[in-house]
């Protein structure tokens, strides 16, 4: 795969070796590709934390469309927000629409998706609604790009976590192949949308202050605390996104028996989401081939003498790993850290990646 030419502040003009139309969109994969067919793109969501990232990055990466529709609840008609006004989501909405992003939730996908797909607009979800459906491609264009020819009219956007722990993990398979992995996760209040955003940053207010720390979006305070449990416990002990973690990681890679066994835990932090993964492979493991492997991996930092951390990767389209070593526990290990921006990379960048490769 191609090595990964990535925006990290130095800007288009610092890819001057590239010919004009790759200057402008070929630092991500594919974006080049939505250049001659601008597409009229539907946007459900766009007052939420993944929706205005899909706006900023629109305007940044300058990304040209036909038409950019905002679409939010009730309440949101006639905001304005970067790119424009906002409507309220009926199901005409998709009416004249080539495709939709859709953020606001598994609910709102569920009872809206179908309406768009009726009225011949793809969508791409960012939710779980559809995610487990064998017709429904999961996708993260790095690393499954060609099963979106299977799609019919729906494609899902992975989970922010896995999207981040497969795209270290995918490049080592492909060296050392794959056959289980453990994951401590540490996710940011972000990845639960605006109202958790505001959560954490009224209760470091009220902490400076003395005053009580009053949970709502938590079951704890998350100021000052770490809340191991992100979204609901299932039978197996295991929460939701611990078993999308399993799911989702078979089901990119390819591996229907992969063993995965993960903690999902909610850190006080902002913004990114970092991994701890111990990964075991069918084959030895040499610490060159996989650094390579890493090195070389499209929208992949590999960080050799330097900490991969939220403040970071912040607001960056590739995800960084480093703290690279043989791991002790496995015969063919290997102990990594990964972190990437889950608003970007875990769903507005990965979804407007996908709709640049339709
Ligand atoms: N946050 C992340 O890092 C992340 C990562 C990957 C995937 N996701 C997924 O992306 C989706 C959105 O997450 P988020 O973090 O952006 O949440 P959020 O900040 O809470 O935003 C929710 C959005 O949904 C809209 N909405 C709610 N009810 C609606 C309705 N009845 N009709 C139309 N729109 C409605 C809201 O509009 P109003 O402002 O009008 O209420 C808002 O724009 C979720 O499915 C989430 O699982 C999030």
């Amino acid at each position: 795969m191609a090595r990964s030419l990535v925006f990290l502040g130095g800007g288009p003009e610092s890819l001057s070796f590239l010919p004009q139309k790759e200057r402008v969109f070929g630092y991500l994969p594919g974006f080049y590709k939505i250049f001659p067919t601008m597409k009229r793109i539907g946007l459900v969501g766009a007052t939420g934390a993944v929706g205005l990232e899909v706006q900023k990055l629109i305007k940044q990466l300058k990304l040209p469309y036909k038409e950019l529709r905002l679409l939010a609840s009730q309440k949101s008609g006639g905001v304005e927000t970067t790119c424009g006004f906002v409507q309220e989501l009926i199901p005409d909405s998709f009416n004249g629409l080539d495709v939709a992003i859709f953020s606001a939730g598994a609910d709102i996908s569920q009872k809206f998706a179908p309406e768009a797909v009726k009225r011949g607009c793809i969508v791409i979800d960012n939710s779980a609604a559809f995610r487990q459906k064998p017709e429904v491609p999961l996708i993260i264009p790095e690393i499954n790009a060609s099963d979106l020819k299977n799609h019919r009219g729906i494609i899902s956007n992975p989970n922010c976590c896995t999207t981040i722990a497969l795209m270290a993990l995918a490049p080592l398979h492909q060296a050392f192949g794959l056959s289980r992995f453990f994951a401590s996760t540490y996710q940011a209040v972000s990845g639960t949308g605006l109202a958790a955003i505001k959560e954490l940053d009224s209760q470091i207010r009220a902490w400076s202050a003395n005053q009580e720390l009053i949970p709502s979006v938590y079951p704890a305070p998350i100021a000052f605390n770490v809340i191991p449990k992100v979204e609901d416990f299932s039978e197996s002990g295991y929460t939701q996104e611990e078993n999308k973690m399993l799911f989702e990681s078979r089901k990119i890679l390819h591996l229907p028996q992969l063993s995965v066994s993960s903690t999902c835990v909610r850190v006080p932090v902002f913004r990114c989401h970092s991994i701890a993964i111990n990964a075991e492979f069918e084959k030895p493991i040499d610490l060159p081939t996989a650094k390579k492997a890493l090195l070389d991996f499209s929208g992949l930092e590999f960080l050799e003498n330097q900490l991969p951390m939220p403040s970071l990767s912040s607001e960056k389209t590739s995800c960084f790993v480093g703290r690279l070593r043989k791991d002790s526990a496995f015969c063919n290990g290997l102990s990594l850290w990964v972190v990437g921006d889950q608003l970007w990379k875990g769903a507005a960048l990965n979804a407007l990646q996908i709709l640049s490769l339709l």
